[in-house]
């Protein structure tokens, strides 16, 4: 008996109470087989959901018989009757849970090895062993309903740009480097022996190229490479959706972003965004939440108490001044609760989290009423006069029963300690309200950043940035002060997309490679060709890019980017399924003129 397996009905997953008293043909994998008192009941999954499946061995044996042998993940085809199901069966909470399939036939049409995992959402398996069988990790409800949502995502991507008079045009892979200040990945050249391509880290210089070639508005759903090490939110290669006008100011680009995710939180989520989305100046966003994507959905706010610090003779407060530093603080509302073992004694302490990214300690204080007052209790209490306290409680808010947590070290440090503290105990203390999403636009970027261990400038976004108009002066006085014509998307905390107007005088572009201490040559060599298209007449223009995977992730709510990609790398830049990248034939090398010179090994 052969069921003819091209002529299924529809997917298990949407055979619902209309269907009932219907023959229909059925085809998925097993899920789950349960045996009760000789009748077998099979949950039989395909990509929309799953359906119950009853072999009875009084009516249909043959097909009861194979329903025996039947394991987990054997792919099967059945033929059977819809039936509603016995009124204490049904499932409310399924889609299918109303009816169930009598099977009158089954074909095994495959088997399979026991998995080396129970294909379910919220399985407890190891990254590495997920990705070695993605291919069964994919048939997880939750994998598959994030990449058909990449999908929608995408797709109302192409309907609105399309709508909006965007051409998708695609620009090489093969090229030259485009900084977006990740490590490139690198191509040798067979035919230019000794020569090399980069991998886009973004298509920035092309997109920019077709602005000058007129297109007027680009738009490109486009994968990036970048050589850096992954993290929760980064992998090497991931997807961007790329955007550039023409004879436009920043609140057109802002609109047209704005405009293509209310689009897509209302067709995917049906949740209306509020427009426009708020603005936070990135001094702002710095001095409050201690980073340039700060998460508004609680407070926590970052509170500047250097001035009462100073006051104080605690060396770990007045150390970190004397040097230019700052002693920053966060109350938290009731924080007085938190054990000191959790404070500083535990393993997974917030004192010792802090130390792993480089902290000295985490000095605290709780806030008891004594004689009628609120007075500092426990940790660094000791260092603060009743004066000080007093100047501190009003400073931050503080009433009894909350706790304040410093930091103290150099500005950047200081904000890189306290903004991941302000997450830590946001999700340690269920401060985090479900179904929020806090959107904003943060802007006034500075053009540029200082590094010190090479002493020299970087662009804070990229190279290719203007300066606001009114700072130009700036490059020449004072280049830290010069803000950019850039804007950040951030959602919940998560960057998800970042954009400017660009820089359409060669002349500025020049003073800019010179502040990035490009030589006159090395610019030539490396961006002659944007100067030149630069003085062919280039329209003013700005654009930004949108991360596809991110959008996906916040989509699905989804806690890791890894799970929004169908093959993704671990976080050493490595695929556990086809086990790259691997080692290539001398042959190989031989053709790209490449002598290997390894570290030796372990
Ligand atoms: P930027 O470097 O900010 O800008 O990138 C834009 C967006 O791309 C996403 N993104 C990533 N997603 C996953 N893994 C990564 N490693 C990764 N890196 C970046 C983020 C980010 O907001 N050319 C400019 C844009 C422009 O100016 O138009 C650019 O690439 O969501
Ligand atoms: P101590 O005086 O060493 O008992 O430290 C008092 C408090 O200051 C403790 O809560 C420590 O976590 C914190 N602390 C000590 N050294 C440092 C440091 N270098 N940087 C930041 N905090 C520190």
């Amino acid at each position: 008996m052969t069921i003819a397996y091209n002529e299924r009905s529809c997917y298990c997953g949407e055979v619902d109470s209309a269907r009932i008293g219907q023959t229909i043909t059925l085809c998925g994998w097993v899920a789950t087989r349960r045996d009760h008192g000789g009748m077998v009941f099979i949950d039989l999954r395909d990509r929309e959901g799953l359906v119950q499946l009853k072999f009875n061995p009084e009516t249909d044996p043959p097909a009861h018989e194979t329903a025996g042998r039947l394991r987990s993940e054997f792919c099967i085809a059945v033929r059977g009757q819809v039936a509603a199901r016995p009124e204490s069966m049904i499932n409310p909470r399924m889609r299918t849970g109303q009816i169930e399939v009598n099977v009158r036939e089954i074909d095994i049409l495959s088997a399979s090895e026991t998995p080396r995992f129970l294909v379910e959402d919220d399985i407890n398996t190891s990254d590495e062993l997920r990705l070695e069988y993605r291919f069964l990790d994919l048939r997880r409800p939750r994998m598959q309903r994030s990449l058909i949502t990449r999908h929608r995502a995408v797709k109302i991507i192409r309907d609105y740009f399309t709508d909006h008079g965007f051409i998708e045009i695609e620009t090489p892979f093969l090229t030259k480097s485009t900084p977006e200040g990740a490590r490139d990945f690198l191509v040798p050249s067979r035919k230019q022996a000794g020569s090399f391509y980069a991998l886009p880290q973004s298509p920035q210089l092309f997109k920019q190229l077709l602005m000058m070639s007129g297109f007027d508005k680009y738009m490109q759903i486009v994968r990036c490479f970048r050589d850096e090490d992954s993290r929760k939110d980064r992998q090497p290669e991931f997807t961007q959706l790329d955007v550039e006008m023409s004879f436009v100011q920043m609140p057109d680009v802002m609109t047209v972003a704005e405009g293509y995710l209310v689009r897509v939180w209302k067709e995917i989520l049906g949740v209306t965004l509020p427009t426009p989305f708020p603005r936070m100046p990135y001094s702002q966003a710095l001095a409050e939440y201690g980073i340039d994507r700060p998460d508004t959905r609680y407070d926590l706010r970052i509170k500047d108490v250097g001035d009462i610090a100073r006051k104080t003779d605690f060396k770990v407060f007045t150390g970190p001044l004397d040097k230019g530093g700052a002693v920053r603080c966060i109350r938290v509302p009731g924080g007085a609760d938190i054990s000191q073992s959790e404070i500083e004694k535990a393993d997974n302490s917030l004192q010792n989290m802090l130390k792993g990214i480089g902290a000295g300690g985490l000095p605290y204080v709780k806030i008891e009423l004594a004689d009628g007052k609120p007075t500092f209790k426990t940790g660094v209490a000791k260092f603060f006069s009743p004066e000080a306290t007093a100047e501190l409680c009003e400073r931050v808010g503080a009433e009894p029963g909350d706790a304040i947590f410093f930091a103290a070290d150099s500005v950047d440090n200081v904000c890189k300690f306290l903004s991941r503290l302000r997450e830590e105990i946001a999700r340690r203390r269920n401060l985090i309200p479900a179904g929020l999403w806090n959107f904003l636009w943060v802007i006034d970027f500075p053009l540029l950043e200082h590094h010190a261990e090479d002493n020299r400038y970087y662009a804070v976004h990229h190279p290719f940035t203007a300066p606001m108009d009114e700072d130009l002066h700036l490059l020449e006085s004072d280049p830290l002060k010069a803000r950019a014509k850039a804007y950040d998307v951030v959602v919940n905390g998560v960057e998800l997309a970042g954009g400017s107007i660009r820089i359409h005088r060669a002349d500025v572009q020049s003073t800019v490679f010179k502040l990035l201490s490009l030589t006159q040559e090395e610019a030539e060599l490396k961006f002659g060709f944007l100067l030149k298209a630069l003085r062919h007449g280039p329209p003013p223009h700005g654009g930004f890019a949108m991360g596809v995977d991110r959008l996906v992730m916040l989509l699905c709510g989804l806690d890791s980017l890894q799970d929004t990609f169908s093959f993704p790398k671990t976080a050493e830049g490595y695929c556990p399924l086809t086990l790259a990248p691997s080692p290539v034939d001398q042959k190989q090398l031989d053709e790209l003129w490449i002598r290997l010179n390894l570290p030796a090994k372990k």
